[in-house]
């Protein structure tokens, strides 16, 4: 057996451990299983009652023997039972539990109790199943376990199986409950935001009592983003201990966060319980989505970069080979809807020259489409707009070098439009009560299959016909009146999951058809950000507030839990968004920190605009592997620093780039070294400035100095910024 060896760093001393190579352990004797990835370990247990037990979630354990078996506890007092002070893995509401439960169900009797015993379990590789079972009813639940090793994460879900004669209807179906170690003094960092101010880091102590975040609004919102962070009250960017974790799913999700009064944090997630009711008929099965959790000592930076890891390895299409994000060019914000052939010819052969690979035309192409009150459902090419058709702009942009690229908002109707004339009632509407348009339109029904099968017919149509390498899929409005009045009305409530589930099977199907298709996931900016989604698109839209400024907080935001490489990052026009301006090198830096685009109008740009431009993106090119697939250190955060630096160090190490920007000088007050990350403090760097801005001396550095000391650089206005390249000396 291939070992593997551990270092731990204890009381001064390193210890290289053996480390068992196996994922999974499992201690037959007491009923025990250790999960194991490279930095972190995960204990779970079933005890003589046959309740399965959370026992520990923390660094990595190299002994299974330590871990003690699971075991009953002692009632505390008759308003204090024994099963609040049990940690169980994925408890049913039943007897007297009045925490959280992962499941609550209605049998058709009525009847509602659920207390879920430990039936089986199975290893296979890194998976693991366990399936617990009602201790009176064959209502069955499989939790899966996916052990994630080099990335440090566990996948966990739970599948809920109707065995009984009669059907059952689950009022709560959660992915995972996860345990922090007993104790107080946690804290909570999560994202909130609304609409052109998505990703907002937020960081709060744990009281006693629960605090709930969510999304109630279909997709999976601006308000909420399905990620949490929980450290122990000490931990920083650079070092501490931290668990974290991020749901993958595009629709109603909701996390609990609880401490109980014993001390013990706790927090449920999975499928929204607010309107909620799934019925389950004899033989059916619901599954939850996936919910990813991990630990580190490695502080908030290195629980991102494990999140980055897992995204870029596991979860996004095509995984390690998925090729670099190219540049892009969109032409929203230089023509809203008023595009046609001759004008999306002109933008595109500026687009070009500055070295642009993929142009995207956005909204007003098809149907009557020249302002947001009309058109949408009615995807065929405008003719008066485009009177050849897509083709012969399509074959100009290809001519030129790029990949085109389209818009769609495929789930969404106005009701001036010829689809909405023709199937009124394929729009989600309780009957006999208003249809709350928001943008002036309305929702199909994506849970019906023959809405479904209409919008996969809709786009396998235009990406056959066309060749049309990205589609940028929006999805502009929040639901309402989420009615489906030709399911029977017990069943309607599906609609909250078979929306999401059918969206996912259109994507699926139709990246399976067309394999090269790259897909963008943008609903009004940020909406639609999260893990579920991630699996099927290439890229996310994570704001339509542009402003650089602005921006920098909404990057900081989505890098907690999400990679660069999927963040589509444009340079816009000033003033922008807020009326801010700022100059068109900082606006490039600030974008070329996730996917870079370009979304200004290239009409308007003067010459000099024109050659930045093109060396701007010329330096992306050179630096966008190590962007996009490298390490981030967030060195200075905008929300507590008048100085934003931020730091990418490429697998391997060989290069390293800096990007750093100053808000507002005071009393022309100079920054202080600002000190890099993720280098090999034994090695030598070569560093190369793109400007003047870099005041060292030495243009070779060693790590320890770099990491030690820091580099001085002169930014000295308002939004100032610059970037270093780091180029390791072999
Ligand atoms: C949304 C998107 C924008 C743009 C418009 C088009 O707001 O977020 O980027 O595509 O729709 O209508």
């Amino acid at each position: 057996m291939r070992r593997i060896f551990l270092c731990l760093a204890i009381t001064g001393f390193t210890l290289a451990l053996p480390l068992s190579a196996q994922s999974i352990q499992f201690d037959q004797a007491r009923k025990l299983w250790l999960l194991t990835t490279a930095h972190s370990s995960y204990a779970m247990g079933v005890a003589p009652s046959g309740q399965l037990q959370h026992l520990y979630w923390g660094p990595a354990l190299w002994r299974i023997a330590d871990v003690p078996a699971a075991s009953p506890r002692a009632d505390v007092s008759s308003f204090d039972p024994h099963e609040m002070l049990e940690n169980e893995e994925y408890a049913g509401w039943g007897g007297p539990r009045y925490y959280e439960p992962a499941l609550k169900i209605t049998r058709a009797d009525g009847n509602r109790d659920l207390v879920l015993h430990y039936v089986s379990g199975n290893t296979d590789g890194n998976k693991l199943r366990v399936v617990l079972k009602d201790i009176r009813d064959e209502i069955e639940v499989t939790l899966s376990y996916t052990v994630y090793r080099e990335t440090d994460m566990i996948e966990r879900s739970a599948a809920i199986r109707n065995r009984t004669k009669q059907q059952i209807t689950i009022e709560s179906a959660q992915s995972a409950t996860w345990y922090m170690p007993p104790g107080i003094g946690y804290r909570l960092s999560y994202l909130s935001g609304r609409w052109a101010a998505e990703t907002q880091l937020n960081r709060e102590p744990i009281h006693e009592g629960m605090k709930v975040i969510e999304s109630r609004l279909g997709h999976t919102g601006h308000n909420f983003n399905p990620w949490f962070a929980i450290d122990d009250g000490s931990a920083e960017e650079t070092h501490g201990r931290v668990w974290f974790g991020a749901l993958a799913w595009s629709g109603n999700w909701r996390f609990s966060i609880e401490q109980t009064p014993y001390r013990q944090v706790r927090v449920t997630g999975g499928l929204n319980t607010f309107d909620f009711a799934y019925p389950l008929r004899p033989g059916e099965i619901l599954q939850t989505p996936e919910f990813y959790g991990g630990f580190t000592d490695s502080g908030f930076g290195g629980a991102s970069r494990c999140l980055h890891d897992l995204e870029r390895t596991h979860i996004a299409p095509h995984g390690l080979s998925a090729r670099l994000r190219p540049v892009l060019y969109n032409s929203w914000e230089a023509t809203e809807f008023n595009v046609d052939q001759q004008g999306q010819e002109t933008l595109a052969d500026k687009a070009a020259k500055l070295g642009v690979e993929l142009f995207v035309m956005d909204d007003g192409w098809f149907g009557e489409r020249n302002t947001d009150k009309a058109g949408l459902g009615d995807w065929f090419v405008n003719k008066k707009k485009f009177p050849n058709g897509l083709d012969p702009l399509i074959e100009h942009i290809n001519k030129l070098g790029m990949d085109f690229g389209l818009w769609v908002e495929p789930e969404m109707v106005n009701p001036d439009s010829q689809l909405y004339r023709a199937h009124p009632d394929w729009v989600m509407n309780f009957p006999g009560r208003p249809r709350s348009e928001l943008r002036n339109q309305l929702i199909l029904n994506l849970a019906r299959d023959d809405v479904k099968e209409y919008i996969f017919s809709v786009l396998d149509r235009l990406t056959t016909e066309h060749k049309i390498r990205y589609l940028k899929w929006d999805m502009n409005r929040t639901f309402s009146e989420p009615g489906w009045p030709e399911e029977k009305p017990e069943a309607q409530r599906e609609l909250w999951v078979r929306y999401v589930l059918n969206l996912y099977d259109i994507i699926d199907r139709l990246r399976a058809k067309h394999p090269n298709l790259e897909i963008e996931s943008c609903s009004g900016g940020g909406g639609r950000v999260d893990l579920g989604i991630l699996r099927r698109v290439d890229e996310f839209w994570i704001s339509d507030n542009t402003e650089a400024y602005d921006r920098l907080k909404i990057q900081e935001g989505f890098s907690e839990a999400y990679a660069a490489k999927f963040m589509s990052a444009w340079v816009t026009d000033v003033p922008n968004t807020n009326g801010r301006t700022t100059s068109l090198k900082y606006r490039f830096l600030v974008a070329m920190q996730g996917a870079l685009g370009i979304g200004a109008n290239l009409n308007k740009w003067l010459t000099e605009d024109t050659e930045l431009a093109t060396k701007m993106v010329t330096l992306d090119k050179r630096i966008r592997n190590t962007v996009q697939n490298g390490d981030l250190y967030r060195l200075l955060s905008p929300r507590t620093n008048d100085v934003t630096a931020n730091q990418y160090v490429a697998k391997g190490g060989k290069e390293a780039v800096l990007f750093a920007f100053r808000h507002a000088q005071q009393y022309k007050t100079g920054v202080a070294p600002i000190r890099l990350e993720g280098l090999d403090p034994r090695a030598t760097y070569r560093l190369e400035s793109i400007d003047r801005a870099l005041l060292e001396k030495n243009s070779v550095l060693s790590g320890a100095y770099l990491m030690g000391n820091g580099i001085s650089l002169d930014l000295i206005d308002d939004y100032d910024g610059t970037a270093v390249l780091l180029h390791r000396v072999e």
